[in-house]
């Protein structure tokens, strides 16, 4: 299974001093240096973490494997065929949300998102959408010739008792079975972290995971040590 690495909260904890440090670009360059197999950022409607620039220089310095999230809108479709990343992920956006809060509705878009994801492929950009756990969404976007769909796992990951844990992986699962026989490349992610990620890796049929903020967090944690560290030996030196 190949790990793509989420750096959106790189550049969150950037924009908290809407300065320059850290920097997303860097971090993808150390997860590539660690074995991440992809990069992949969220370039939001309103720019909260990424920007536009971190997308020009992310399509420059990434070597492995560049996957854009985006909302379907005009604006996001022009710049994805300028910067032309390896693969787009096509998401739903609500401005008021802290994160991704679904998977997209393929049905009731279904003319909207098939010209999209028809621009995006004239591009030679592999294209996925993000879609909940149902067979609905999946049997719509094989129709409209998307390449991948990534699984919504969030549900899956905010499962409160064992019970439903259980049920929303089964469904994960099935699903991820119903894609591959639908002839579609099967990814999936949202909330998954060092614990829960366990159980998805036994589906055969998911290629990919795209993981961020349990990556970041953890980051942030061993890395505090030597950090704080490393300061006090220029203090007390
Ligand atoms: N996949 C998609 C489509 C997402 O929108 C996100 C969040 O940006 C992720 C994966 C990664 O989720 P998390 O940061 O919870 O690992």
């Amino acid at each position: 299974m190949r790990l793509g690495v989420n750096i959106d909260h790189i550049a969150t904890l950037r924009e908290a001093r809407r300065g320059k440090l850290p920097d997303p670009v860097a971090a993808a360059i150390a997860a590539e240096m660690a074995g991440a197999d992809g990069i992949v950022c969220h370039l939001r409607e309103d720019r909260r973490h990424i920007k536009d620039k971190d997308l020009f220089l992310l399509k420059e310095i990434v070597k492995t494997h560049l996957n854009l999230e985006m909302a379907a809108t005009d604006e996001m479709v022009s710049l994805a065929t300028e910067v032309v990343p390896d693969m787009v992920t096509l998401v739903p956006e609500n401005r008021e949300e802290v994160t991704t809060e679904g998977g997209l509705d393929v049905l009731s878009n279904t003319d909207w998102i098939e010209d999209v994801v028809r621009q995006l492929r004239s591009h030679n950009i592999v294209v996925s959408l993000f879609v909940d756990p149902a067979i609905e969404q999946i049997k719509a976007a094989a129709k409209l010739n998307a390449d991948y769909v990534e699984i919504h796992t969030g549900l899956y990951a905010n499962a409160g008792d064992l019970g439903d844990v259980m049920d929303e992986l089964e469904k994960i699962r099935s699903i991820a079975m119903a894609a591959a026989k639908l002839g579609l490349g099967v990814s999936a992610g949202h909330g998954l972290d060092y614990h829960n990620v366990r159980d998805i890796l036994d589906i055969e049929q998911i290629e990919e995971l795209n993981i961020g903020h349990s990556i970041v967090a953890k980051a942030a944690m061993i890395g505090m040590e030597r950090a704080v560290r490393e300061l006090l030996q220029i203090i007390r030196r």
